[in-house]
């Protein structure tokens, strides 16, 4: 057998489809949004570190003291000497932040999704999930492995998500998977209905909340928090990757919930734990955060702006609620080609988002603005999209 044929093979497929990725490699450092790559200074705004904490001074000095208190890494798994009180300490505290009785960590918000959502389908028998049409690979994977009953719900449909919830029995076990923002199209799921539903149907309730802690909530506590609802939630699930700076993620929920996960999650119980400098880091963000609105409310300001000019633009803006910023395409060629040139000619780096993340034929550019980025920065992204769009692009919307 000629294994290297198979691989061959799929990387054809892929080159053809015209979806063959090409990471950048970002010098990535203090002068973010400013970064090289390929020898050549650009502007990236394809980022989600939202509220550019990855580069503050102070939080970046707290890492290095931590560091040099806690040692590398964590030594262990949780299970087996890796449990160290940072990692109790922050789990306490994101408890708090989310409203809560317990949180458990984990390595990312990708294992998060995918331990949580399993372990769900083992814990609970006859379990029905339903789930959004535009939810995350980490969530799609998650009830792939739970091989519970899954039923699809039309995006943010709620007549959709009432009507296959009524077509099972009241007292058959059912939870809805939902992200509070969406990541690839930035709109927000309309959470008071689907508790509402949740409610109506004897079903739990699951939000990721990976696109909107940090961006949303005085205390950074994500839309839940924003909209006063998230002790009706039955699962909060969220990142250190984003809005935090660092990286990891999380699972908050019931007391009892949490326990039988911890007791039952591979991803969580086979894996060496958070190194303790990063926990003890992101308790300095969360505090921080809370004297610190500044970073969050100029986001606002800057995407509110950010937006209207696009508008007046007359380029093709999907209809986001939030920060994430797509711009449509629709076609995988014309994506990959606008963002080559908006490399080359125009030193902006934007990344093309094609399938698998999205469907086909649904390709777009997905801007995703930070605390750090300039009005200035904004308007000269403006005017080369602009450009570009008006002299070489075939779109649709
Ligand atoms: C909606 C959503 N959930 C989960 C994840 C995974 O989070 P992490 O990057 O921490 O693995 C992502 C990652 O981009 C995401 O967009």
């Amino acid at each position: 057998m000629d294994y290297n044929t198979c691989f061959n093979q799929a990387l054809e497929t892929i080159k053809q489809e015209d979806r063959y990725r090409v990471f950048n490699a970002l010098e990535r450092d203090a002068r973010f949004p400013r970064s090289c790559t390929n020898g050549r200074e650009v502007i990236s705004w394809c980022g989600v570190d939202y509220l550019g904490l990855t580069q503050h001074p102070t939080l970046k000095q707290a890492f290095c003291d931590n560091l040099q208190q806690y040692g590398m890494g964590a030594g262990g798994t949780r299970n087996i000497g890796g449990t160290h009180v940072k990692h109790v300490e922050l789990e306490t505290r994101l408890s708090q932040l989310h409203q809560q009785q317990a949180t458990l960590l984990f390595t990312s918000g990708y294992v998060t999704n995918q331990t949580a959502l399993s372990t769900l389908g083992k814990l609970i028998p006859d379990l029905v999930v339903f789930s959004d049409g535009d939810n995350h690979m980490s969530i799609i994977e998650g009830i792939r492995e739970s091989r519970c009953h899954k039923v699809i719900v039309k995006h943010n449909d709620m007549a959709d998500l009432e009507q296959k919830l009524a077509e099972f029995p009241l007292s058959q076990p059912k939870i809805i998977v939902f992200e509070a923002v969406y990541s690839m199209s930035g709109d927000f799921a309309p959470l008071t209905q689907i508790i509402a539903l949740a409610k109506k149907y004897h079903a739990l309730s699951y939000a990721d909340e990976v696109h909107a802690t940090g961006v949303y909530g005085l205390n950074g506590g994500g839309l839940t928090e924003a909209e006063g609802v998230a002790s009706q939630i039955d699962f909060i699930q969220g990142t250190l990757g984003k809005s935090f700076g660092l990286m990891g993620g999380y699972l908050c929920g019931s007391a009892a919930s949490i326990d039988a996960i911890r007791l039952m999650g591979n991803g969580f119980i086979f894996t060496t734990s958070l190194p303790p400098a990063l926990c003890a880091t992101v308790i300095n963000v969360l505090d921080y955060l809370k004297l610190h609105p500044e970073h969050q409310q100029y986001l606002h300001t800057l995407v509110n702006h950010l937006k209207q000019r696009l508008r007046e633009a007359k380029l093709p803006l999907m209809p986001s609620a939030s920060q994430i910023i797509p711009v449509w395409v629709g076609n995988p060629t014309h994506c990959k080609n606008i963002a080559n040139t908006l490399m080359n000619e125009y030193g902006i780096y934007i990344q093309t988002i094609n399938y698998p993340t999205v469907r086909k034929g649904e390709e777009r550019l997905r801007i995703s603005p930070t605390a750090l980025h300039t009005f200035e920065q904004a308007d000269q992204l403006v005017a080369a999209l602009a450009t570009l769009y008006k002299n070489c692009v075939h779109y649709s919307t």
